[in-house]
């Protein structure tokens, strides 16, 4: 993976192993893990639960194309988690988008997609996309290969900007809105009061479906922030963890949704339809999936995780002020971030605040120090097996790397 290499230094850490909350290389440093995988790891490395599903079912065959019963424990709790009934299985968080974005545009027959400045939903073409200064929709400067002009393709609007939604919905040209409940790619931005409830209300009048993908924000809970805050999503994305770093997503979709594609479903042509493929569903990821929502992400794992993240952002926050830098830092359950500005409104208040060289520092300033935080992201992820000092001790590496820069 190219991003592998894009750590400040002039090659990435290779890694020997890694259990719970660390990980060691292969010079035999160990490390406190912080990024743990960018969420992929979200529950903790290495868990023995999960080891145990995936060497039992490796043992039972891998795949089939065809069910196996964990299916329908599976199905069953997601539902129970997230609160759509209907579920299908993906290999990654990015193939759920494509695909939810292929099922909103069946139904809708409408050609665009509207997502929101700064976005990321993994490599999706419809999504790698931003405003250039005059408001015009262009590809990310990074879109390697493009196929299509993104303006065809996508309306992008600013987070937490209603009357700019509003009047991109009013063309009711728009299948869908993809959108994670808040910012995590770009620094964390939380949604200002009574935006969901205003974004769902106008998707609704305009016959927009909404999607909302919690791969990154199952950080606030056991059902995402969807549960935590009563979304009301028509199509739902989740990936990375939830098979304890096993390649596994999955999407969900209300009855209505699931109705509109029956026809789509019983048709001969479902097999070249563009959604799904050879691996989706196979029975070890759908063990690893079973193994870790019956033992992690938990209420009682976020009541671990969950205060350490709040002890995270005092302690940096006080930092901050102490040292009266312009910077704040942002928690959204069990993820934290700091960030070189004021808490910004949208994607592109946050994208000016970009410092690559002074990100370059801080990583490899806790890096020297023996923490791993998250690449592309000023980010600390919780898991149940840090500790408060883990925390007090990226607390002590931050403020040591403050009084440097500003001595
Ligand atoms: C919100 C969101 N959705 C989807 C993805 C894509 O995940 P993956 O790279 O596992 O396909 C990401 C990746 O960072 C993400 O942040």
């Amino acid at each position: 993976m190219a991003w592998m290499r894009r750590w400040p230094g002039a090659f990435p850490v290779f890694v020997a192993e890694a259990s719970g909350a660390r990980f060691s290389d292969i010079d035999g440093n160990e490390y406190l893990d912080l990024c743990l995988g960018d969420t992929g790891a979200m529950c903790g490395h290495a868990l023995p639960f999960v080891a145990e599903a995936i060497e039992r079912q490796a043992r039972r065959g891998v795949t089939a194309m065809l069910p196996t019963e964990d299916a329908i424990w599976v199905g069953a709790e997601l539902a129970r988690r997230f609160g759509l009934p209907l579920w299908q299985l993906a290999m990654t968080a990015t193939d759920a988008n494509r695909f939810v974005l292929r099922i909103a545009r069946h139904i809708t027959r409408r050609p665009k997609v509207l997502v929101f400045d700064w976005c990321y939903h993994g490599t999706v073409d419809e999504a790698l996309v931003t405003l250039d200064p005059t408001g015009r929709v262009v590809a990310r400067a990074s879109n390697t290969g493009p196929a299509a002009d993104p303006a065809l393709t996508t309306k992008v609007v600013q987070f937490n900007d209603l009357d700019a939604l509003q009047r991109a919905l009013a063309d009711e040209d728009v299948a869908c809105v993809l959108a994670e409940p808040a910012l995590t790619n770009i620094g964390i931005v939380l949604p200002e009061p009574g935006y969901h409830a205003a974004l769902r209300d106008l998707t609704r009048r305009t016959g927009t479906l909404l999607v909302i993908d919690e791969t990154h924000t199952i950080c606030t809970g056991p059902g995402g922030y969807t549960a935590a805050h009563g979304l009301d999503p028509d199509l739902f994305v989740i990936g990375k963890p939830i098979a304890g770093g096993v390649p596994a997503a999955a999407y969900g979709m209300t009855a209505e949704v699931g109705a509109a594609l029956q026809s789509f479903l019983a048709d001969d042509g479902v097999d070249v339809s563009g959604i799904g493929g050879t691996l989706s569903g196979n029975a070890l990821s759908m063990a690893a999936i079973r193994a870790t929502l019956a033992n992690a992400l938990r209420p009682e794992d976020f009541a671990v995780a969950i205060p350490l993240a709040e002890r995270f952002t005092a302690g940096l926050a006080g930092v901050i002020a102490d040292a009266a830098l312009p910077w704040h830092v942002q928690q959204l359950g069990c993820r934290a971030e700091y960030w070189f500005c004021p808490p910004p409104r949208n994607g592109a208040q946050a994208a000016a605040a970009i410092d690559a060289e002074l990100d370059a520092f801080m990583h490899l300033y806790a890096l020297n120090r023996s923490i791993l935080l998250t690449p592309f992201h000023n980010m600390a992820l919780f898991s149940p097996y840090h500790t408060a000092a883990d925390v007090d001790r990226h607390t002590e590496v931050f403020a040591a790397a403050v009084d440097e820069l500003i001595a």
